[in-house]
């Protein structure tokens, strides 16, 4: 019986190296230790044994199957680790593929113009504000000393939108409207869009201006020169000058056209400014005897050609990616 034992658990050995898989060896594990396997089944003579002769074949049944279930369990192991080795590589997910790219906007080099400048202003104390495009007549032109028969109210100039209602022509409305919404002193920058009859490589009905106003005590026109030429420096460098040329708007004298010194390009006129009109500070309702100012307009298209080389006025309006997506 001791013989038969031997047979049968080195067989059962051989076996279990063999199996590669998890439920043949399951399977085996049934058949030889299982209550009906083979090695109860090889036990089945055991009563017939003589009584000396019993405990030897019970010893040696124990040790196979203490080697078989060893060595089943050391199989078992092996073939999970396999079994997970291959789980592993079927759902590996390659991670090192390119996710999509997000393709981010940018800003329209009119936006940027602006705020390059508000933020050099913002720095000398002027606060950012803004008015509406549509505006009255009265404080885009009469409030700004431009009388009835001027010559910029014409028809061929102004967009009207009803007997007394206009698009603005220019931010100089917003200096009326914050000294009427406020007392002096006042340091403020609107920038926004203003709207002109006009169409072509240099011209466009609808364009951009920053609107500048100081008004306290004894400001000086050598104020505005400081502060335009420190603001000529701050965007185009330290070798930029300032140039003013005598000229006419009805809400500031003196008046002044502004160039500014580029390198490479010579002098640019790039805005009009001047001392602002005491008629002004009378329809304020501040006194021109005790306080003083100065105001500028500056066109933002043209300054934003000039810093990015822009050929022609019309790109900034057309919406061509080619050309939006280089600022
Ligand atoms: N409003 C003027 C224009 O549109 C510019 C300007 C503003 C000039 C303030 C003087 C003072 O051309």
């Amino acid at each position: 019986m001791i013989q038969q034992l031997e047979e049968l658990g080195t067989q059962a050995l051989k076996d279990v190296e063999e199996l590669d898989s998890l439920q043949s060896l399951e399977s085996l594990r049934v058949a030889v230790l299982g209550k009906k396997g083979s090695i109860s089944e090889a036990l089945k003579g055991l009563g017939s044994l003589s009584p000396e002769e019993r405990p030897k074949v019970g010893a040696a049944a124990n040790q196979w199957k203490q080697k078989l279930e060893a060595a089943i369990e050391a199989r078992k192991r092996i073939l999970e680790g396999a079994e997970l080795d291959r789980r592993l590589k079927s759902e590996r997910i390659d991670i090192s593929l390119p996710s999509r790219r997000l393709s981010l906007g940018s800003l329209h080099p009119i936006t940027l113009t602006t705020r390059r400048i508000v933020d050099v202003f913002r720095r000398m104390g002027f606060d950012p504000v803004t008015g509406p495009e549509v505006e009255t007549d009265f404080l885009n032109f009469e409030a700004a000393n431009v009388l009835k028969d001027h010559p910029a109210r014409d028809m061929q100039d102004t967009f009207f939108l009803g007997p007394d209602v206009v698009l603005r022509t220019h931010t100089t409305p917003n200096q009326m409207r914050q000294m009427l919404s406020r007392k002096w002193p006042v340091r403020i920058l609107a920038p926004g869009a203003v709207y002109r009859k006009d169409s072509d490589a240099t011209h466009s009905p609808m364009f951009h201006q920053i609107e500048g106003l100081w008004v306290d005590r004894q400001v000086r026109m050598s104020d505005l020169k400081g502060v335009l030429d420190f603001f000529a420096k701050e965007i185009i460098g330290p070798e930029a000058k300032v140039r003013f040329r005598p000229s006419y708007f009805p809400f500031v004298e003196p008046g002044a056209e502004v160039d500014v010194w580029w390198k490479g390009r010579g002098w640019l006129e790039i805005m009009g400014a001047g001392m602002v009109h005491p008629r002004l500070f009378e329809t304020a309702g501040y006194d021109p005897k005790e306080v003083s100012g100065f105001a500028f307009g500056m066109g933002v298209e043209r300054i934003a050609m000039i810093l990015h080389g822009i050929p022609d006025l019309r790109m900034m309006y057309q919406g061509d990616v080619r050309f939006l997506s280089q600022f």
